[in-house]
C-alpha cells in the first residue's frame, strides 16, 4: 500500500508549514505505543526544562493549513444546512440537565446525610475504577482546549468570540453542554472523599496549559473526522464506567455516567453527520482526510497529561482502562469499523488515485486493528506490574 502517498499528497501539502521549536532539549520519539495511546510525534520530557513556563511535554513539528483554502467555500456555503441538520443536536439550556440534579444539594438540611450516603456507596467501589474515572475527569476539564482546537478549523472558526454562523453556534453550545460533564464529575470525586484533588487540580492545570496536538492541520475535514471518533470513544468510556459502577452498587453514579455517555452519544451523531456531508459533496477530500487521520492514528486529547511526577502518566492511566475494559483496543477497532460503515466508505465510487489509495487504506484498517487488539490482550494478561497514582494518594494499582 502506497502509505507514503497518502500521508503527504501533493495537493494536501501545499502550504504546509513546520514550526519549529526553539528548543533543542532531548526528545524520544514512540514512547509506549497502544491503541488507546497513541503518542507518535516527539516530546520534550519535563525533567529537562530550564523555562518555568514552557509546557511539560512540548510537541515538535508541528504542521498546519494544509487544507486548500478554496475548500472553505464548502463549510460557508453549508451553514444553512448547518443550522438545520447539525444545531438541532444541541439541547436547549431550559431542558438540559445540570451537574446540581444529580448531587446533594448545600441549601438542603439533609445535605450532610446525603453526602455520607454518596461516601458510603464510595467505599465500595475499587482504586482502578476511581484512575478511570479521575482519567475521565481530566479529558472533561482540558474543555478548553477543545473550543480552541475546533477554532483552529478553516472555514469554521467563531471568528468573532459571539459570531452567529452555524458553526460558531455550535461550537459554543457542544463547549457549553460539555462544560456540565467536567463539573458534574469534579464535584462527585470531591464529596467522595476517595481521591487527592490537589493532584487532580495539578494535573488539569499542566494539561490545558500544554494543549494538544491532534494531527487535524486547521482543515475541518480532519477535525470533524477527529470529533466524530472521539466523541464515540467518550460515549464508550462513560458507558462503562457507568456499567462498572452499577457493578459495584453505585446506581447514582451509574446515573451520572450514563447521563454524560448520552451527550456525547449525541454529540458524535452531529459531528458524524458532517463528515457524512463532507462524503457526499467531496468524496475525495474526505476519504483522504479520513486515512490521513487514521494513518497518524487518533491521538486522545488527555495524551499530554502530567501530574508534576509520572512522566508516563497517560500510558499507566490508559493501561488501566484497558484492562478494567473502559477503554480498550477493542473499543478502537469498533469504533473504526463503525464510522467505515457510517460513511459508507467501502462503496465510494468516482474516486481518484489519491482517493482510491486513501479508501483502500482505509478499508484494510479494521483488519489490521484486530489484529493489534489480540496482542494487546495478550499483554494485559501477561503483565502484573503495578504503578502508584498520585490521583488516589500514591496508591498502588495493576497496570
Ligand atoms: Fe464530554
Ligand atoms: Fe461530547
Amino acid at each position: 500500500m502506497a502509505l507514503n502517498s497518502l500521508s503527504s499528497p501533493s495537493n494536501y501539502f501545499q502550504k504546509t508549514l513546520r514550526l519549529s521549536p526553539k528548543s533543542t532539549k532531548a526528545t524520544r520519539s514512540s514512547p509506549m505505543v497502544s491503541m488507546t495511546s497513541t503518542l507518535s510525534s516527539t516530546y520534550t520530557e519535563v525533567s529537562t526544562h530550564k523555562k518555568p513556563f514552557r509546557p511539560p511535554h512540548e510537541v515538535e513539528d508541528q504542521i498546519i493549513h494544509s487544507m486548500p483554502s478554496e475548500k472553505m467555500e464548502i463549510f460557508k456555503s453549508l451553514d444553512n444546512w448547518a443550522e438545520q441538520n447539525i444545531l438541532t443536536h444541541l439541547k436547549p439550556v431550559e431542558s438540559s440537565w445540570q451537574p446540581q440534579d444529580f448531587l446533594p444539594s448545600p441549601a438542603s438540611s439533609e445535605f450532610y446525610e446525603q453526602v455520607e450516603e454518596l461516601r458510603k456507596r464510595a467505599k465500595e467501589i475499587p482504586d482502578d475504577y476511581y484512575v478511570c474515572l479521575v482519567g475521565d475527569l481530566i479529558t472533561e476539564e482540558a474543555l478548553p482546549t477543545y473550543q480552541t482546537m475546533l477554532n483552529t478549523f478553516d472555514g469554521v472558526r467563531d471568528e468573532t468570540g459571539a459570531s452567529l454562523t452555524s458553526w460558531a453556534i455550535w461550537t459554543r453550545g457542544w463547549t457549553a453542554e460539555e462544560n456540565r460533564h467536567g463539573d458534574l464529575l469534579k464535584q462527585y470525586l470531591y464529596l467522595c472523599g476517595r481521591v487527592d484533588m490537589r493532584q487532580i487540580e495539578k494535573t488539569i492545570q499542566y494539561l490545558i496549559g500544554c494543549g494538544m496536538y491532534i494531527k487535524t492541520e486547521n482543515s475541518p475535514y480532519k477535525g470533524y473526522i477527529y470529533t466524530s471518533f472521539q466523541e464515540r470513544a467518550t460515549y464508550i468510556s462513560h458507558g462503562n464506567t457507568a456499567r462498572h459502577a452499577k457493578h459495584y452498587g453505585d446506581q447514582k453514579l451509574a446515573q451520572i455516567c450514563g447521563t454524560i455517555a448520552a451527550d456525547e452519544k449525541r454529540h458524535e451523531a452531529a459531528y458524524s453527520k458532517i463528515v457524512e456531508k463532507l462524503f457526499e459533496l467531496d468524496p475525495d477530500g474526505a476519504v483522504i482526510a479520513f486515512a490521513d487521520m487514521m494513518k497518524n492514528k487518533i491521538t486522545m486529547p488527555a495524551h499530554l497529561m502530567f501530574d508534576g511526577r509520572d512522566q508516563r502518566l497517560f500510558q499507566h492511566f490508559s493501561a488501566v482502562a484497558q484492562r478494567l475494559g473502559v477503554y480498550s483496543a477493542k473499543d478502537y477497532a469498533d469504533i473504526m469499523e463503525f464510522l467505515v460503515r457510517r460513511w459508507k466508505v467501502e462503496s465510494l465510487v468516482g474516486l481518484s488515485d489519491e482517493g482510491r489509495k486513501a479508501q483502500d487504506f482505509v478499508c484494510r484498517l479494521v483488519p489490521r486493528y484486530r489484529k493489534l487488539e489480540e496482542r494487546a490482550q495478550g499483554r494485559a494478561k501477561q503483565g502484573f506490574s503495578t504503578v502508584r497514582f498520585s490521583w488516589i494518594f500514591d496508591r498502588e494499582v495493576q497496570v
